[in-house]
Order: C-alpha cells, then sequence, then structure tokens
C-alpha cells in the first residue's frame, strides 16, 4: 500500500528523528527545518551519493566549498540584485501578503478580499552586516545559489588544477532565500541545500551537453530508489526561463503535493562567466552582460592550439539536496498488510542511504555474554561498514525489527546463546524479513553481496 499523505511523512519524521521543525520550542521560525539524528545521516548519505557521481567517478570535475557570505558585486554582476525576486501583491482588507502567482481570480486566498495592491517586485535574498559598524554600506549577502562562488572561482580552480575543456566545478552546500510563502514541509523553505555542477563546455557544444547531463541526472535519481514513472520533464518555456538561461529542463517528482521541480537543468551560456570577467570586449561574449569594471579575473580559458581565449558556456545540473530528501522518503514509505490484521511501515531505502546500516540486537537486554558478544560484534562490524552500525538493546526482538523496518535499516543481525558457542548470528532482511544463520567470517561478503555495504 503506498496511497500515504504528506502528514504521514512528517509524523514519520518527527517520530523517528528525522527532521523536526527548527526553533521549535520558542514557536518555530516559518520556512526552516533541523535534521535530526536520523536525518543528518539520510542526508550526509544522499548528498556523498552525489559527490561521489561527479567527483569519484569521473575525472572531469573538481569539487570546492566556498563561503556563504557573499560580497554583494558577486550578486550584482550574476544579475541577482536586479532580477531575484518574486512579484508580491498586499491584501488591503486582511493585511496579509501573497506572491502574486499564488492570487487566483484577482482575490485574496486569505480572505477573499478583491482589495489587493498592484504587484511589487521583492527580492529574496537575505543580507547581513558585516563587521562591527552597522551603517547600512558594510553588508553582505547570503548566498542564493551556490553556483556564483564557482564562476568567482574559475580561474582559482583552473590554474591550480588544470583541465582542457569540457570540465566541471562542483559543491554543495547551503543556499537562503527568503521565500514569500514557505511550504509543503522542506519542499520550500528559507535555509536549504543545492548540489550544483558548472559544466563548462565550447559555445557550439552546449546544446548536445544540455541533453547528456539531464539524462545523467535522470539515472542518478533513478540509482537512488525514485521510480522512473513518478519522474517527468519539463522544458521551461522561453518567458519563464531565469536571466541567466537560453534553456532549462527541470525534473519534475510527483510529490505527495504534486508535480512539482526536484531539480533544474540549465543552458547558463556564457552568461556568468561573460558578467564577472575583467576585459569583456576584448572576448567574444554572447549573452548580453553588464559592463563590469570591477572584476580582477579574466574568466576565460585559452585553446591550446589556436592560443584563441574562450568564454565557456555552461550546463548547470542544479539539485536540492532537501527536495531530494523528501522525494526519496515519499518513495521508500510503504505500509504492507501482514497476517492476522496486522501491518508494518517500512522504509525501503536504498542500503546506500539508509541512515543505519546494520542494527546488532542481543536476544536478551541483561544477559552479559549475549550483551558483550554484541558490543563485540558491532565494533567488528562498524569497522567494516561505511556508515552507522547501532546495538539496539532494547531486550524487545519484535520491537527492534518494526523500529528498523520503519527508519529503514537494510538488516538486523541478532546475537543470541548459540552465537556464543559458534559465533554464527542471525540476520533478518527488512524487505523479505527473512533470516538466515551466518558464520562471523562469512557476515562481510554476505553485507557486501546483499546490500553493498
Ligand atoms: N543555480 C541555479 C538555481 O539555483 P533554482 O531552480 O532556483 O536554480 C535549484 O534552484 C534547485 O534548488 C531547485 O531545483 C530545488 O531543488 C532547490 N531549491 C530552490 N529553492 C528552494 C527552496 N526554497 N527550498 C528548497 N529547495 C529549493
Amino acid at each position: 500500500m503506498n496511497n500515504h499523505t504528506m502528514e504521514d511523512l512528517v509524523s514519520l519524521c518527527k517520530r523517528r528523528g528525522f527532521i523536526f521543525q527548527s526553533n521549535e520550542i520558542y514557536g518555530g521560525l516559518q520556512g526552516l527545518y533541523d535534521y535530526g539524528p536520523l536525518g543528518v545521516e539520510l542526508k550526509n548519505n544522499l548528498k556523498r551519493a552525489w559527490w561521489k557521481s561527479m567527483i569519484y567517478d569521473r575525472d572531469d570535475i573538481e569539487g570546492i566549498d566556498s563561503s556563504i557570505l557573499t560580497n554583494p558585486l558577486v550578486l550584482k554582476y550574476s544579475g541577482h540584485e536586479d532580477t531575484f525576486s518574486d512579484p508580491l501583491l498586499d491584501c488591503r482588507s486582511c493585511k496579509s501578503r501573497w506572491r502574486a502567482d499564488h492570487v487566483e481570480d484577482g482575490k485574496c486566498p486569505g480572505c477573499g478580499s478583491e482589495d489587493l495592491t498592484d504587484p511589487r517586485p521583492f527580492n529574496l535574498m537575505f543580507k547581513t552586516n558585516v563587521g562591527p559598524v552597522e551603517d547600512g554600506n558594510s553588508f553582505a549577502y547570503l548566498r542564493p545559489e551556490t553556483a556564483q562562488n564557482i564562476f568567482t572561482n574559475f580561474k582559482n580552480v583552473l590554474d591550480s588544477t588544470p583541465h582542457p575543456l569540457p570540465f566541471g566545478i562542483a559543491q554543495m552546500g547551503k543556499a537562503f532565500r527568503n521565500e514569500i510563502t514557505p511550504r509543503n514541509f522542506i519542499f520550500r523553505v528559507r535555509e536549504f541545500e543545492q548540489m550544483e555542477l558548472e559544466f563548462f563546455v565550447r559555445p557550439g557544444e552546449d546544446e548536445e551537453w544540455h541533453k547528456r547531463w539531464t539524462n545523467l541526472r535522470l539515472d542518478w535519481w533513478q540509482e537512488q530508489g525514485i521510480d522512473k514513472e513518478k519522474l517527468e520533464l519539463y522544458h521551461v518555456p522561453e518567458d519563464e526561463l531565469a536571466h541567466y538561461s537560453k534553456a532549462t529542463v527541470d525534473i519534475m517528482y510527483k510529490y505527495p503535493h504534486g508535480l512539482e521541480e526536484l531539480e533544474g537543468i540549465a543552458n547558463r551560456t556564457d552568461f556568468d562567466l561573460g558578467s564577472h570577467t575583467k576585459g569583456q570586449k576584448d572576448l567574444n561574449i554572447n549573452a548580453k552582460v553588464e559592463k563590469n569594471t570591477q572584476s580582477n579575473a579574466k574568466l576565460a580559458i585559452q585553446d591550446l592550439n589556436t592560443k584563441e581565449w574562450v568564454v565557456p558556456y555552461v550546463i548547470e545540473p542544479s539539485a536540492g539536496v532537501d527536495r531530494g530528501f523528501l522525494a526519496i522518503l515519499n518513495e521508500a514509505y510503504k505500509v504492507e498488510d501482514l497476517e492476522g490484521d496486522k501491518n508494518r511501515t517500512v522504509l525501503n531505502l536504498k542500503p546506500h542511504l539508509a541512515p543505519i546500516k546494520l542494527a546488532v540486537i542481543p536476544l536478551k537486554r541483561n544477559d552479559q555474554a549475549i550483551v558483550n558478544a554484541s558490543r563485540e560484534l558491532k565494533s567488528k562490524l562498524q569497522k567494516a561498514v561505511t556508515g552507522r552500525v547501532l546495538l539496539e538493546n532494547t531486550g524487545n526482538i519484535g520491537k527492534s525489527y518494526r523500529k528498523h523496518d520503519e527508519i529503514g535499516t537494510p538488516a538486523c543481525i541478532t546475537v543470541d546463546f548459540q552465537s556464543i558457542e559458534d559465533n554464527t548470528y542471525t540476520i533478518r532482511d527488512r524487505d523479505t524479513m527473512n533470516q538466515e544463520r551466518v558464520h562471523l567470517d562469512d557476515i562481510k561478503a554476505y553485507l557486501i553481496q546483499n546490500y553493498n555495504i
């Protein structure tokens, strides 16, 4: 059975320690969430899988981790100061404020009044003061996307780790947007994480690479356990494109609240490098860029054969970590009927994403020999497995199995009296609920073969 609601996911997240409302004990702060003990593991596993696919499995992409506080000039030349806004209007009756595209038939979604102001642009970037004097001049932005400091580091990365075209720079981390209407749990929030790749290609090869990255990203989401049937491509119409984009394809996912964007893959042309570079007039920049007199770096690459300077085009697959988390959770959540009118909740997470890889469960909570043997086994397995192995000493095997089904632990290993005699352990599979007795010497191979952990 898989017809659950967003509330089912929110409830599981709170009950089991995946996600909590941020600042909850003081009434919360809208659009912010905290990841709990299990959430942080799942989130890190998702990010690690992305990093591996981008950096370790390829030889043409480098990673960086840049600052979050951003010099306003970066976001001036990127176009964000002028264009990164949503049109907003106010209801004069109930004093509420709405995004213009959320208002239908000219009526306030809150009270239904038609007494609304005209839409005005509202910039979505957060500002903060830098240094001891709050005079309004020494401020920085909290980055609204991780992309910009990839562009500003283009020359640093190339000088230290040279690559011919095509090549990429990847980054994951926090981004901040003062969303007018944060909603749908972690889908639209004010502080979130992105996993972004800026892939630099020769002008003219951009459209081919755009298609290629769209397919690669679709495949990757399926490798994370997302059903192909729940993914759709949306070719963003020209009048909806961001200011830097020549073409954007969104990967849409069927969330509990509807079909919505999970990742966007944009062809950013030579807009960003062209905007941030010095010596614009000597470079053959195609995009319409603002004249830049303040950059001190030439963001171009020299063709070794022709000696010509080229401002590369950029293909950008940009994914939201939190939206990925929500999609994966939604996909994995199942309520299964069992015999005798019972049911169980199970998260069929891919083992590489599971927050707990293995649970070691002593058959008897107070039997010192069994508990000691369990501790020893946990410690051995923890050395063999990447990710968390948990000693689950509740004394109730059935309850422990249910808990680990619900949090997606791929396998539970029970330690009983026989284990102490002959070093064999019962391994119970989350999905099939089958149990097998395996000797200690064979456990590692068993785990690799069955779970690749
Ligand atoms: N650098 C390009 C860029 O930032 P975007 O479409 O604005 O493009 C990319 O954002 C991805 O970041 C989205 O596909 C989404 O997954 C995620 N994202 C954007 N705004 C978000 C928000 N308010 N809350 C959660 N995730 C968000």
